[in-house]
């Protein structure tokens, strides 16, 4: 039995959703009807999954979607062409590269040739500089969806120790910068593999948030009791089922917890979409 208060990110993207879809209406009264485009290269079942969610998020809110698949093996520069032309098409208003890419494609090239004004994952190095500049830009998407669900509980991250494990480009470093933010304020430490006294780290955080995709990395025994502890990091164990990060027991002496399926993924599609909304609304 979990004692800890669950994370109930799923309840959260709900709400947000209600309230991107009021905002689609009046941008559709100002006659301008948002579209996102997905570019999806290759077969890669999970993208799949996660590419028709993110539509099924688009026709519930009012946004057009486009979905366009190229083939695994597609030449580097077809595929930079196809980010060429999205950029160019005024019907489309952001989109994004779904990751991971097959070998031979490179993520970075392919994500610094997206038009930063439309590159609602917020990697472009555009947006993310801005971020370390505190400067207004698009934000990468995971970092924001975990900041709006410890806020919606209220929990304190001002001058608290937040403790993060991987320093993955998609959310460990971004959302280290993302916290420690003026007006979000927190301490933030970035564990890694090469990280000495991970475990004194974590004992001594207020929030523990894992993103290193190992199997119940995060234990009970390891962290301070009260501790608020966050999941995002997923793994498959050998008959296929997805593992988090966050072991069951952690739940008996957390305050607050992240279930151990869901939870963060809905919300990240929501700040996609907000993304799209937001960069929209600008005059
Ligand atoms: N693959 C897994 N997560 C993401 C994400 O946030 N953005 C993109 N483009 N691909 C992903």
């Amino acid at each position: 039995m979990t004692k800890a208060l669950l994370l109930d990110g799923d309840a959260l993207a709900v709400r947000l959703r209600a309230d991107l879809a009021s905002r689609v209406t009046a941008l559709r009264q100002r006659g301008h009807s948002p579209c996102l485009a997905t570019l999806l290269i290759g077969d890669h079942s999970a993208s799949d999954a996660y590419v028709a969610r993110k539509h099924a998020d688009c026709a519930e809110i009012g946004i057009t979607s486009k979905d366009i698949r190229l083939p695994h093996d597609i030449d580097p520069q077809a595929a930079l062409a196809e980010i060429a032309a999205l950029n160019a098409d005024p019907s489309v208003h952001g989109f994004l590269v779904q990751l991971p890419l097959p070998d031979h494609l490179d993520a970075q090239t392919l994500i610094e040739a997206v038009d930063p004004a439309k590159d609602i994952d917020g990697l472009h190095p555009v947006n993310l500089g801005r971020l370390v500049a505190a400067a207004p830009g698009l934000r990468p998407c995971t970092p924001q969806a975990i900041l709006a669900l410890l806020r919606a509980y209220n929990i304190p991250l001002a001058g608290r120790s937040v403790v993060i494990v991987g320093r993955g480009a998609l959310v460990g470093r971004p959302l280290a910068m993302l916290l420690s933010l003026p007006g979000t304020d927190a301490t933030v430490t970035l564990l890694h593999r090469q990280s000495a006294n991970s475990a004194a780290a974590i004992a001594a955080a207020d929030v523990v948030i894992s993103a290193a995709g190992v199997p119940d990395l995060i234990r009970g025994a390891m962290i301070k009791p009260g501790a608020a502890v966050v999941g995002v990091g997923i793994s498959y164990d050998a008959a296929g089922q997805m593992v988090s990060d966050i072991a069951a027991d952690v739940g008996q002496i957390a305050r607050w917890v992240t279930p151990r399926h869901g939870s963060v993924g809905a919300l990240t599609r929501a700040f996609l979409l907000s993304n799209l909304v937001t960069a929209m609304e600008q005059p």
